[in-house]
């Protein structure tokens, strides 16, 4: 993973007042040491000296790596109109000094020996003005540090289309241990088994605070349904409603209020292990809840049934204002 390398160094920058200073005299704190021409004053010397050469030219030393480069979507970058975008350059920056010196003075963007933020600036260049990737500047994910490099893979991905660096979901795995055990509990959302991915939930790129499924709530990089209501309702519509009669808790808190996302050792991933308890959390009839208490011939010390026997609508009714049938 990346770190917050360029935000220390910011900060440090308000502080001090002499950014021109700190660029080149801050330790680099990082795992991948910033030599890029993108933080180092020191480079844009030779940047703006060097020129743009070509693909052609890379690919005389650089051949194996042309050649899986030239199967991905990337390989489109050859018509841009401009040098700038290009092919390798469209990346890694203009070429000449870089290949006059026989590749010992490295190419600008070189990517292995930079930050995350700054590859994340650098591919943003072109993938901002995509609607998926809007948002991630402001994403935990970018915020934390994780950038598209701990994700895709330019060079090495397996998957031509996402170039993906691993498959969903061991990619998420590898940074979320702690969300695979749910995953595993006897009632849960089939990721494990390929059914539903993770990204159907989640963009991880970032998500708007109205995808929030509770609202006002965090919004957990998660994604909304093409209607703007919570993203569960994408695949389970028939929950969406609008109903005559409306279950309140679904509509004014949404669907946490009961289950849980990931999994859930109760049927029908509850939060709770009896249907019951989870009903009378809220029907108790006392004056915190606006919602009913049960009536007096719901005997629940000779009467075990559960209540979603005879309340079977329970998100919602078109005729039975108690959610009958
Ligand atoms: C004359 C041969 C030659 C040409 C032409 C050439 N390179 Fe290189 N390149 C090298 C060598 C040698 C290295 C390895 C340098 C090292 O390991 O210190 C290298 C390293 C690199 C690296 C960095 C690898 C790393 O691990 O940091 C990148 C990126 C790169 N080249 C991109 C390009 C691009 C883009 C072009 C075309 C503009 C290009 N090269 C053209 C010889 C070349
Ligand atoms: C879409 C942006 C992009 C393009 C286009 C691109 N690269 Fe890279 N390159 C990267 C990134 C990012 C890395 C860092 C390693 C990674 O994450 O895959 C990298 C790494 C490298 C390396 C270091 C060795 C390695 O495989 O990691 C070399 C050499 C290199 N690129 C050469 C090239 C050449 C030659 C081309 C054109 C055929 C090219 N690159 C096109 C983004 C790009
Ligand atoms: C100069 C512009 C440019 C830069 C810089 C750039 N890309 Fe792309 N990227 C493209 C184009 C063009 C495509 C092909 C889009 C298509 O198929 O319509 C593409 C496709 C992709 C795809 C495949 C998904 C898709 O839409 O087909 C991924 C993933 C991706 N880029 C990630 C990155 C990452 C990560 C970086 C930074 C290391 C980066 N890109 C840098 C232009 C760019
Ligand atoms: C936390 C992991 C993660 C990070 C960070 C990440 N991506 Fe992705 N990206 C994914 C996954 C997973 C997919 C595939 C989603 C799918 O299959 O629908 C994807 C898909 C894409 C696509 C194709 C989108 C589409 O469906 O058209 C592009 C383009 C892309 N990413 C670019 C980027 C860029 C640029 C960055 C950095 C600014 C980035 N990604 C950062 C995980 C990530
Ligand atoms: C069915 C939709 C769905 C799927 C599939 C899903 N998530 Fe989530 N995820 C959610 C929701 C909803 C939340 C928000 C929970 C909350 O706010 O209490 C969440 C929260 C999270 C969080 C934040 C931590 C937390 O518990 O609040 C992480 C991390 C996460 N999910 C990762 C993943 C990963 C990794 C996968 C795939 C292995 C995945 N999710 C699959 C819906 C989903
Ligand atoms: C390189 C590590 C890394 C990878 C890979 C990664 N994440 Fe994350 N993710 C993080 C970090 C760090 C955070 C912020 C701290 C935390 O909540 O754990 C985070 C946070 C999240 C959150 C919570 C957002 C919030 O508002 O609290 C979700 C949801 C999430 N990631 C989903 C995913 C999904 C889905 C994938 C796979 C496509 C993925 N992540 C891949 C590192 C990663
Ligand atoms: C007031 C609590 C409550 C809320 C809020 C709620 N559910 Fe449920 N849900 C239940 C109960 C209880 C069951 C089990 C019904 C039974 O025992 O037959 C259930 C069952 C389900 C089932 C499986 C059975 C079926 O009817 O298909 C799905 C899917 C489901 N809920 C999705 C959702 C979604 C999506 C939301 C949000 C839009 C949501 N629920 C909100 C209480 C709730
Ligand atoms: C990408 C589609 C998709 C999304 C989005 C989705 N689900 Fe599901 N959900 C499914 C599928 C498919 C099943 C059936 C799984 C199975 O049969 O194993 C399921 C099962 C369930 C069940 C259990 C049904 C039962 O009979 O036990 C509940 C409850 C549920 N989902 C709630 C939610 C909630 C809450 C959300 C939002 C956080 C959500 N789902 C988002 C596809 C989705
Ligand atoms: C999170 C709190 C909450 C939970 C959990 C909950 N309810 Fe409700 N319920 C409400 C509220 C609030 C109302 C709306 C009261 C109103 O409209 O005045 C309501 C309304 C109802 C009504 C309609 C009452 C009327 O006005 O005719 C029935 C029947 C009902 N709930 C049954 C259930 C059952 C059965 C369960 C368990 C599966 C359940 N509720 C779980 C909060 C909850
Ligand atoms: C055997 C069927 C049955 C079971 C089981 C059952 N109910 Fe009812 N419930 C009814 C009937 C019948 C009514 C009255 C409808 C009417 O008068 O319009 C009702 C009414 C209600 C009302 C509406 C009260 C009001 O003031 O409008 C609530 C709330 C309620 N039940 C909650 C529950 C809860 C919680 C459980 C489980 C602990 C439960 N019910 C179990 C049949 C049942």
């Amino acid at each position: 993973m990346g770190s917050n390398y360029k935000w220390q160094k910011w900060s440090m920058a308000a502080v001090l007042g002499v950014a021109g200073l700190i660029t080149t005299q801050l330790p680099a704190r990082t795992v991948r040491p910033s030599t890029n021409a993108a933080q180092k004053p020191a480079a844009p010397a030779a940047k703006a000296a060097a020129e743009y050469v070509g693909m052609d030219t890379c690919k005389t030393c650089h051949a194996d790596v042309d050649k899986q480069w030239e199967s991905t979507p990337h390989y489109k970058m050859l018509q841009f109109k401009q040098k700038s975008k290009q092919g390798c350059e469209g990346c890694h920056g203009p070429g000449s000094i870089h290949v006059a010196s026989g590749g010992q003075t490295p190419v600008p963007y070189d990517f292995p020996k930079m930050t995350e933020q700054a590859i994340s600036e650098r591919c943003l260049a072109c993938h901002q003005s995509r609607h998926e990737n809007m948002e991630f500047m402001t994403s935990v994910h970018f915020r934390q540090g994780v950038g598209c490099t701990d994700c895709h893979s330019i060079h090495q991905s397996t998957d031509r289309e996402t170039l993906l660096a691993k498959p969903q979901p061991e990619l998420c795995y590898g940074c979320h241990r702690e969300i695979q055990p749910l995953l595993r509990m006897p009632f849960h959302h089939r990721v494990n088994e390929g059914m539903v991915r993770c990204t159907d939930c989640h963009n991880p790129h970032g998500a708007l605070a109205s995808a929030s499924i509770e609202p006002g709530g965090q919004n957990k990089q998660l994604r909304s349904s093409p209607q703007g209501t919570a993203v569960c309702t994408t695949c389970h519509v028939d929950k969406a409603g609008p109903f005559v009669f409306e279950h309140e808790p679904v509509v004014t808190d949404g669907c946490l209020d009961c289950h849980v996302p990931h999994g859930s050792p109760n049927p029908h991933m509850l939060k709770v292990a009896n249907v019951n308890q989870l009903c009378l959390q809220c029907h108790t009839g006392s004056t915190v809840s606006n919602a009913p208490g049960i009536p007096s011939f719901h005997n629940q010390t000779t009467q075990f049934q559960s209540c979603t026997l005879c309340h079977t609508q329970i998100h919602g009714s078109n005729f039975s204002p108690d959610f009958f049938k």
